[in-house]
């Protein structure tokens, strides 16, 4: 089967906990692969942008502060349906509701604070990805 890809965000509540390089071996140890990464700090308008989808959601504008408040790491991930295989090891967006030995049961402090990001369908890794990668950017 063809590999696919999804894309990936480092939060800042896991950045500022230097977690990056713990989050990134799960991800790796799942057979997943990092084919593109960078750190940035977010501006509003990136935040606002990547989020719009939730725009009228009543934790839109504390998330938009989430979000910006430290440096994320943004990355594409390759593998086997990709979008599926991350959300699996990223577990229940609140850290509560989310299965043992996620990345999210491991390390994330609360619904909002949740350490990572992971795409939703292969059509919005699409969409996500091009926010932050050109195609030369992503080395497979
Ligand atoms: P993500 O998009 O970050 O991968 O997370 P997700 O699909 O599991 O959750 P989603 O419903 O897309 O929500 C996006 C992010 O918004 C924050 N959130 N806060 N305070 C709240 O009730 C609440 N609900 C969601 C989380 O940071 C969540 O990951
Ligand atoms: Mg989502």
């Amino acid at each position: 089967m063809a590999a696919s890809r999804t894309f990936s965000i480092i939060k800042p509540d896991a950045t500022r906990r230097n977690l990056t390089g713990a989050i990134n071996s799960k991800i790796e140890e799942s057979g997943l692969r990092i084919v593109a990464q960078r750190r940035i700090h977010m501006s509003r308008e990136q935040a606002k942008a990547f989020y719009a989808v939730h725009a009228e959601r009543p934790f839109y504008n504390d998330l938009v502060d989430f979000m910006t408040s430290g440096p994320v790491v943004v990355q594409v991930l390759e593998g086997e349906k990709a979008v599926t295989a991350y959300r699996k090891i990223m577990g229940a967006t609140n850290p509560a509701d989310a299965a043992d030995g996620t990345i999210r049961k491991l390390f994330a402090e609360s619904i909002e604070a949740n350490s990572v990001h992971g795409s939703d369908s292969d059509n919005n890794a699409a969409i996500e990805i091009a926010h932050f990668f050109k195609e030369d950017d992503i080395v497979g």
